[in-house]
């Protein structure tokens, strides 16, 4: 199935999994929409990716939902269509539950989970009208919980949730439906900065076959919730 000239959007594109995102999507001769809160930082992200006809660099905060709504209208603006959105942008604060603040959870919820559903609410229509595709970034922290991850368990715990559940909703609309939850994956989230010592993990242009796989498959049959692992920890 050719993916040439389809549009996607991919909120947090700037950086880590969504940049390696949209790398393969650019790749198959899509055009992609990306976004992060500072403007600044995703044109460097744009201009990085080249093929500037082919690239809408945005600034978008997720947890806004009018932020969202003029993503999405700027992308419909640009290329008339929108077929692929990746609800990625994400942060993670992890501290045991005592000490965990308010704020630190508040900004998790806001954005991994309240975020994911504002980009989608904002995309509803475009997605109907070209039977699109809706794709959560998770995490294996949405289905297994562990010490200091409260928080960030909630967050994509709900995430899941919420994907599979719009899933249902969806597909009578033609619209698929996808979460994908990776262990660890070679970004700078949590303020990790990518060096060769993560050679072992996940590599965010990995996520991006996943996504082109995906995208790729028959119309009938929909992956719809999918775990991926490094498949070997043990050279951490
Ligand atoms: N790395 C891992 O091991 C791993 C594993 C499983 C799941 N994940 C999930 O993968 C997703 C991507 O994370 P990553 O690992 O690629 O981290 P990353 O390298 O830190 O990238 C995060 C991206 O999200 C953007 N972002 C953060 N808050 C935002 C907001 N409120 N509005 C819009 N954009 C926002 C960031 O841009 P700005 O900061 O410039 O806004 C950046 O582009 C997250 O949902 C994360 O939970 C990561």
């Amino acid at each position: 199935m050719s993916l040439s000239n389809k549009v996607a959007y991919i909120t947090g594109g700037s950086k880590g999994i969504g940049f390696g995102v949209a790398e393969k999507l650019l790749a198959q001769g899509m055009k992609v929409a990306i976004s992060g809160r500072d403007i600044e930082t995703v044109v460097k992200a744009a201009n990085k990716l080249g093929s500037p006809e082919n690239v809408l660099a945005i600034a978008s905060d997720v947890t806004r939902p009018k932020d969202e709504a003029a993503a999405v209208k700027a992308t419909l603006e640009q290329w008339g269509q929108l077929d692929v959105v990746l609800a990625n942008a994400g942060v993670g604060h992890f501290a045991p539950i005592d000490e965990l603040s308010e704020s630190a959870w508040e900004q998790m919820i806001a954005t991994n989970l309240s975020g994911a559903f504002y980009t989608l609410k904002a995309s509803m229509d475009a997605l109907k009208a070209s039977k699109g595709y809706y794709m959560t970034l998770a995490s294996l922290a949405g289905t297994n919980f562990f010490a200091t991850a409260a928080g960030y368990n909630a967050s994509k715990f709900g995430v899941v949730g919420f994907t599979q559940a719009a899933m249902l909703d969806l597909r009578k609309y033609g619209i698929k439906v996808s979460t994908i939850m990776p262990g660890s994956v070679a970004t700078h989230f949590n303020d990790h900065t990518p060096s060769p010592k993560d050679a072992w993990k996940i590599q965010p242009e990995d996520i991006g076959d996943l996504v082109v796989d995906l995208l790729q498959m028959n119309p009938r049959t929909l992956p719809s919730k999918i775990e991926v692992r490094p498949t070997r920890p043990d050279l951490k």
